[in-house]
């Protein structure tokens, strides 16, 4: 990958040194290349062209506005899933008509706003929720653009957190159960059905589940259709995988035209597709930078203790997740085995385990593939400022968000009167 490389043994994002960037700004450090971004999404186009489907971005990945620009400049729907969400879309400059609205859990406020900007589809998980949409269209006098998320029952193979298509969670309506909701859906005078959604889950490293969710689909269209309905839109939802570590995900393109030629085949060729990639956009589009405070040597282990934590990534503390780690710039001392920790006072916080080093104290390390769902999921536990992001185009360095400052992080707060 050319927009992460190293030359002359020192990391270069583009044609920008890590190194320089860490001085510059500062550390912890999130670093995004906007030709590894806009490569990604050129991929999802690509295959698209001329074959009647989109592409939503999933901001729940990383919603930085910086990020979301760059996409929406170059023609990228959103996917999202709350008002502040939509609210950053729109302050992007994203089109609220290349909006779809997920979620299990819409408030009435939301729906108020979505319908207000007029987004593009509400993706419905439940009866209440139609109920509930219903009652809001009704009161603004709008009528609420609505696709089912249908739990298709497929086995996604991936981390039991992440993995959303299965019976016994949370997301979607029942397959059994979808036929009637549609026929309730089409009851509601203020809702349009116009599409069908899935999403099962993230980091799906094959095709075949999504050949096996769109069968599923394909089977309760065709029911729905004699139902009365149309559905013009499949939403496929996101969850292509990226490599981290030695997976191998299919390549986007791949995966594009796999799943447009399955549906084309069965005789859905005339259907929007509709795709809401966030991790396969982003992840590998951005490194987290962090300095070695301290090299703890051990009886059993060594530590190297950084400046990032938990906080700043959290999912090798959620999930066991694997991020590369490597010193950012490569030198000659010896190599041992280290895991590399956080600050934060958790036996939790730790960025990566038995990674064997060279480095030294006050050495930078990246932490790869850290450009989908770190610094969206990144807290202020243990009273720490949040990370700098910064968006790195060719020789030019683009300050994303500036670095938390302490005095903010208690502003809203207010100690006692008496
Ligand atoms: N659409 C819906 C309805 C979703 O729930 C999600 C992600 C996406 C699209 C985008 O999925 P992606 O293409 O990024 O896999 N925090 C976890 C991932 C949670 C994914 C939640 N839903 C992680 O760090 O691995």
């Amino acid at each position: 990958d050319t927009d992460f490389e190293y030359r002359d043994g020192a990391l270069h994002i583009e044609q920008l040194s890590a190194s320089a960037l860490a001085e510059r700004f500062g550390t912890p450090l999130y670093v995004y290349s906007r030709a590894a971004l806009t490569r990604a999404y050129e991929a999802y186009a690509q295959a698209c062209a001329g074959r009647h489907a989109t592409v939503h971005y999933a901001i729940k990945a990383n919603s930085n506005l910086a990020i979301l620009n760059v996409f929406a400049r170059l023609g990228a729907g959103f996917d999202i899933v709350s008002r502040g969400e939509l609210a950053r879309v729109l302050a992007a400059g994203g089109r609220a008509d290349q909006v779809v609205f997920s979620g299990v859990g819409k408030t009435a406020d939301e729906m108020r706003f979505a319908l207000e900007t007029g987004v593009k589809c509400f993706n419905v998980e439940s009866i209440p929720e139609l109920a509930r949409l219903q009652d809001v269209a009704a009161a603004a006098g709008k009528r609420a653009p609505v696709s089912l998320r249908v739990n298709p029952d497929v086995d996604a193979k991936t981390h039991p957190y992440i993995s959303t298509g299965l019976k016994g969670n949370k997301f979607g309506i029942a397959f059994h159960e979808a036929r009637a909701a549609y026929r309730s859906a089409a009851a509601m005078p203020n809702l349009d059905v116009v599409g069908i959604d899935c999403h099962i889950g993230s980091q799906i490293t094959e095709v075949m589940p999504y050949l096996d969710a769109l069968d599923k689909l394909i089977e309760l269209v065709t029911a729905i259709e004699g139902d009365g309905a149309r559905i013009a839109h499949i939403d496929v939802g996101g969850g292509l995988g990226i490599r981290y570590d030695d997976e191998t995900p299919p390549e986007i393109g791949m995966f594009v035209t796999k799943l447009l030629d399955h549906l084309a085949e069965r005789g859905q060729g005339h259907r929007e597709v509709v795709f809401e990639p966030g991790r396969s956009l982003v992840g590998n589009a951005g490194v987290l930078l962090t300095r070695i405070e301290y090299l703890k040597p051990g009886e059993t282990k060594n530590f190297a203790i950084v400046d990032a934590a938990m906080n700043d990534l959290a999912r090798p503390a959620m999930y066991q997740a694997y991020h590369a780690i490597d010193a950012v710039v490569r030198r000659d001392v010896a190599p041992s085995v280290y895991d590399v920790v956080g600050p934060v006072c958790e036996s939790g916080d730790w960025l990566g385990r038995d990674r064997t080093l060279a480095v030294a104290a006050g050495d930078l390390l990246a932490v790869g593939s850290a450009g989908a769902y770190g610094f969206a999921m990144s807290s202020n536990y243990n009273t720490r400022t949040r990370a700098a992001e910064v968006l790195v185009d060719g020789d030019h360095v683009h300050l994303a968000r500036q670095r938390e400052t302490v005095e903010a992080l208690f502003a809203n707060e207010r100690i006692l009167e008496r």
